[in-house]
């Protein structure tokens, strides 16, 4: 009889473990696709031109931006002064968007 209860527990206790180990896998795999959103949601949205966008720009401002006046010396305005003169500046030289934006960051990193 005492035999007998104590194997009894002994299932018991087994089948508890069973159970936290169950829950803890689970925390582990939730804490582990957390994690993974967390890290995915830190890389930044890709809105940094490469260095082959800031090449095109490079090309689109010497070609556009001489047309009308002198072609303007990227080292004469602050990069802020720079977002508001291409955004006058980009429709004159019909720009799309795209070379906006690769104009925009061709003269910033021609600044430095
Ligand atoms: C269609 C003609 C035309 C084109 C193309 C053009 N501009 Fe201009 N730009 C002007 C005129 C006109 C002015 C002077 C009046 C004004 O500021 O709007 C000027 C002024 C400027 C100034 C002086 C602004 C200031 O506040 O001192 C800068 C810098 C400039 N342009 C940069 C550019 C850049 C960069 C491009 C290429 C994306 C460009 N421009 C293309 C006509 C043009």
């Amino acid at each position: 009889m005492r035999m007998g209860n104590s194997y009894i527990c002994f299932i018991q206790i087994i089948d508890n473990m069973k159970k936290i180990i169950a829950v803890a896998s689970f925390t582990a795999v939730l804490m582990a696709s957390c994690t993974q959103k967390a890290t995915t949601a830190a890389t930044p949205a890709a809105a940094v031109s490469t260095a082959e966008q800031i090449a095109q720009g490079k090309t689109i401002f010497e070609n556009s931006c001489g047309r009308c006046h002198k072609l303007p010396d990227p080292a004469s305005h602050t990069s802020v002064q720079w977002v508001g003169i291409m955004n006058s500046m980009a429709p004159k030289a019909k720009l799309t968007d795209e070379q906006h934006q690769w104009v925009y960051d061709y003269i910033v990193s021609a600044k430095k």
